[in-house]
């Protein structure tokens, strides 16, 4: 496809759209009763999918749970982790932990999920004659990093089409059940789980 960067740049209303789609995003943990439709859903996989990532390898894609039933599991698998954790915290610092995890499993009224999986594949790390922890780490990071790209887009998409959504990695501290319930391709990780959908009010 033609570069349009230079035109982009003489083009102030592509500017003004994209700040106000910026300006007007906001996390949103709350949402309506109301199916969003999968040619919405398309399109937000549309722009996803026009994401730069790392080392030029796409290892990654996008799972959608639209099942409520699953969702609600998944909320509450991610409660199970959280209050297992909670015993290993601080006596004093448990309330303080509870505030802050709530917001972990605030994802329990949306209706659809979409959730960014990825593969590290070793690059570099298998290259070298004596292996590095940082390299090795520096490679885990790029993909991880690619992953928050495709993640923004997905905001950023899903905010065009009028609908709100929040970026979470809290639930991730549940990955490997989260993993098992959506039958994650073996090898594969969690960037973050979206939840997306209308505004409450
Ligand atoms: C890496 C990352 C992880 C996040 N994880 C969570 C989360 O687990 N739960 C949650 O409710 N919000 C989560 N958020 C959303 C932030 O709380 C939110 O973006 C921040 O408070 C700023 O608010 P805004 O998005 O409305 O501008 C996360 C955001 C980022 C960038």
């Amino acid at each position: 496809m033609e570069h349009f960067a230079g035109v982009f740049n003489k083009m102030t209303s592509y500017y003004e759209n994209l700040k106000t789609i910026c300006l007007s995003r906001r996390s949103v943990r709350k949402f309506a009763p109301k199916i969003v439709p999968p040619e919405d859903i398309e399109k937000i996989k549309t722009i996803a999918y026009t994401s730069p990532y790392a080392s030029n390898r796409k290892n990654w894609e996008l799972v959608v749970v639209t099942d409520n039933t699953q969702i609600r599991n998944i909320v509450d698998q991610v409660g199970e982790r959280i209050n297992d954790l909670k015993m290993k915290v601080r006596e004093d610092l448990q309330e303080g932990f509870s505030q802050y995890a709530a917001h972990f499993t605030e994802f329990g009224t949306a209706p659809v999920l979409i959730i960014p999986t990825f593969r590290i594949s070793p690059g570099l790390s298998v290259m070298l004659s004596d292996p590095e922890e940082n390299v090795a780490k520096w490679e885990r990071d790029n993909y991880v990093k690619s992953i928050s790209c495709v993640a923004m887009l997905v905001l950023l998409a899903v905010e065009s089409l009028g609908l709100v959504g929040c970026y979470m990695t809290g639930p991730l501290l549940a990955e490997k059940e989260i993993g098992d319930m959506i039958n994650i391709k073996k090898g594969r990780n969690i960037g973050a789980i979206i939840p997306i959908g209308y505004c409450q009010w």
